[in-house]
């Protein structure tokens, strides 16, 4: 993005986002958990930065986001906010800070909406319904998380594909629907075949829905900043594209994620997609 265009964005709203999906623009989110990469990020003209509880294996080097604790999600989203200027800010609640019952999650989601976030994340299926609508008809803005949902992965056995079966596909849908009408305004699909996510965005198409490993029939894609740079160590999942490796800075890498999120070219489902 120029200088000019930088300086002419006016802040993310939900209605602005709501009207992109509306309209067909893709929407584009990336994970940031500090200053300096949110106004990277943000001047790159990403429209969401997700603060995801990831920054327990990117930052603080555990082996699962299990660990990391909301006293952590609330710093690392101050942090978030004081670089960012324009983009919609979402926080992840983390494992363990909404789980018990509602009034702990509405205790959660202030902390973080109270440092700055716009919208709160959590992850799971139709159980996490009641607290959705608890949170929506109390003012908080909610993405929902489907599919492999990281917290979880004792659970799921490690981080594989889900709903590759008709009945794990059916399920999906499901919760999917519950989740909706419940007031989730947005929903993270992770790790899943194309043609289940393009059914959830079928089935629910008000919903937002956010790609990761899900093909590119949702209305937006996220990836984790530190993957898409490849500075992440080890293999990495075939959804992500090495946006550095055409060489610049890692601001031209973030401007050809945005510019191929929004074109269409990512991901490119016979690459990045199952
Ligand atoms: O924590 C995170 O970074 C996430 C993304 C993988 C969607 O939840």
């Amino acid at each position: 993005m120029n200088t000019a265009v930088e300086s002419a964005r006016k802040p993310v709203t939900l209605h602005r986002l709501r009207e992109m999906h509306a309209k067909g623009e893709k929407i584009t989110m990336l994970t940031a958990y500090d200053a300096t990469f949110a106004r990277l990020v943000d001047e790159a003209g990403v429209d969401c930065i997700l603060v995801g509880d990831s920054l327990g294996m990117l930052v603080q080097g555990h082996t699962s986001t299990v660990p990391v604790t909301i006293e952590e999600m609330v710093y690392h989203t101050r942090c978030v906010v004081r670089g960012n200027r324009t983009a919609w800010v979402i926080g992840d609640l983390p494992f363990g800070s909404y789980q018990e019952n509602r009034e702990q999650a509405l205790r959660s989601s202030v902390a973080l909406m109270q440092a700055g976030a716009q919208m709160v994340k959590l992850e799971g299926g139709g159980w996490t319904a009641e607290t959705v609508h608890f949170l929506t008809e109390r003012g908080i803005p909610v993405c929902a998380h489907l599919g492999l949902t990281p917290q979880s992965v004792h659970a799921l056995g490690g981080y594989r594909i889900q709903g590759r079966d008709q009945a794990g596909a059916d399920t999906m849908r499901r919760h999917a629907k519950e989740l909706t009408e419940a007031g989730a305004a947005m929903m993270v699909l992770e790790l899943m075949p194309s043609a289940v996510a393009s059914q959830v965005q079928a089935d629910n198409p008000g919903l937002m829905t956010i790609g990761i490993g899900a093909g590119g029939a949702t209305a937006g894609q996220v990836l984790v900043l530190h993957d898409m740079l490849h500075f992440t160590r080890g293999k990495l999942p075939r959804f992500v594209r090495n946006f550095a490796a055409e060489g610049g800075t890692a601001d031209d890498a973030v401007r050809r994620y945005v510019a191929a999120v929004k074109d269409g070219s990512f991901p490119d489902e016979s690459v990045h997609s199952y």
